[in-house]
């Protein structure tokens, strides 16, 4: 089986590409990723002599890349690649139109062309927007409510159109809020937990009280691997953690397992258009893939924070900016 992941120097993707290399030995993975400020290969420097494993520079976007490296043949995509944080939306939305719609529709054109038999989007739980009570399952509508979900929903109805137009054999996953080892220090946990470990506060948006479902990363990689060998194609399969849990509950946590007090959080201007709840019902892939969430949530969340006080030179590095002199290093000069 070879497998082309997209973005996988990046959090998920990087923890997707390890989870494969130990579950499914003798595949053979190429990472396409133009590393752009979260693209990280420190975060996959344990494999990256692995003999199943190789990087390939380049952009999603650009169709010469992608034809390139799809000509070589591959059994199938899993599309990580994306511009992943709402905040930077908000600022400016044109890398998310790019990356995550046009990228995205370059990926569907090549798997067309080249006959790829699995493509898997890897979406996410916000493309439904925010749900007061209640859960969403796969077929509720699409209502996206910042200029990040609205562009992953909009890579969700390609490639649902390129399955209902051309048979391109897609799948698509959504999920929950992530958290784990490699996430990149501007999404709340890892953000949380480096700060205090600087001896800086925790912001909180707004009254702390929006909820988000946590799901530790490797529950998440399982269930794209469950998709990618029995998912059926044309379908959409919602992954949820099943731990929903109030901002000020996340931060809390956090403070009582770095040992500090309570305190040591202030609440700042809550974001614009900040999604309220975001709720997921996965009956769906437990009854027809069987997978489950196999980690209970206080114990990731422990075995999270150990993770950044014993890689703080990773978050760090990344912290003070000098991770763009490893890049230097590590690629432009080879
Ligand atoms: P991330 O921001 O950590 O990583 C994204 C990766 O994509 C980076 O390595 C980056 O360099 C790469 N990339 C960006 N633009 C590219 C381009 N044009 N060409 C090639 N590579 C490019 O993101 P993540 O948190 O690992 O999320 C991965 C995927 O999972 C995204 O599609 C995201 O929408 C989805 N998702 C994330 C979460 C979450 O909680 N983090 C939840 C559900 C779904
Ligand atoms: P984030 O990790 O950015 O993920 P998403 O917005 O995709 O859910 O944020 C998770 C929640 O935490 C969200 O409700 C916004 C909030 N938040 C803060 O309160 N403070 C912060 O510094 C950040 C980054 C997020």
């Amino acid at each position: 089986m070879k497998i082309l992941v997209t973005g996988g120097a990046g959090f998920i993707g990087s923890n997707f590409i390890r989870l494969i290399l130990n579950r499914r030995p003798g595949w053979d993975l190429v990472n396409l990723d133009c590393l752009t400020y979260c693209g990280n290969l420190e975060n996959l420097k344990d494999i990256e002599k692995h003999k199943g494993y190789r990087f390939a520079h380049g952009d999603i976007a650009d169709r010469v890349t992608v034809d390139t490296l799809l000509s070589e043949g591959f059994d199938a995509i899993v599309n990580f690649a994306a511009e992943s944080h709402v905040d930077r939306s908000i600022l400016d939305a044109s890398p998310f139109i790019r990356t995550n719609i046009e990228g995205t529709l370059i990926l569907l054109e090549g798997a067309q062309k080249y006959g790829i038999k699995k493509y898997v989007q890897v979406s996410t739980d916000e493309v439904y927007g925010s749900i007061e009570n209640g859960s969403f399952t796969e077929l509720s509508n699409l209502a996206p409510g910042s200029p990040y979900s609205a562009s992953k929903a909009s890579a969700d109805l390609l490639a649902l159109a390129y399955w209902n137009t051309h048979k391109t054999p897609v799948v698509i996953t959504r999920c929950t809020n992530n958290y784990g080892p490699y996430q990149f220090p501007e999404k709340l946990i890892p953000l949380a937990i480096s700060n205090v470990i600087e001896g800086k506060s925790i912001p909180v948006y707004g009254d702390g009280l929006n909820v988000r479902d946590w799901i530790y990363v490797e529950d998440h990689c399982n269930a794209i691997l469950s998709v990618l060998e029995n998912g059926k194609v044309g379908e959409i399969y919602n992954i949820a953690g099943s731990s929903e849990k109030t901002n000020l509950e996340i931060v809390h946590t956090l403070l009582e397992l770095l040992g500090k007090k309570q305190d040591m959080m202030h609440f700042v201007a809550d974001r614009p258009g900040h999604d309220w709840r975001y709720s997921l019902d996965d009956k769906k892939i437990r009854r027809e893939l069987g997978w489950a969430p196999s980690y209970d949530f206080n114990r990731a969340m422990e075995m999270t924070v150990d993770w950044y006080k014993q890689n703080d030179s990773w978050w760090r590095r990344i912290k003070s900016g000098e991770y763009s002199k490893y890049y230097e290093r590590m690629y432009h000069h080879r």
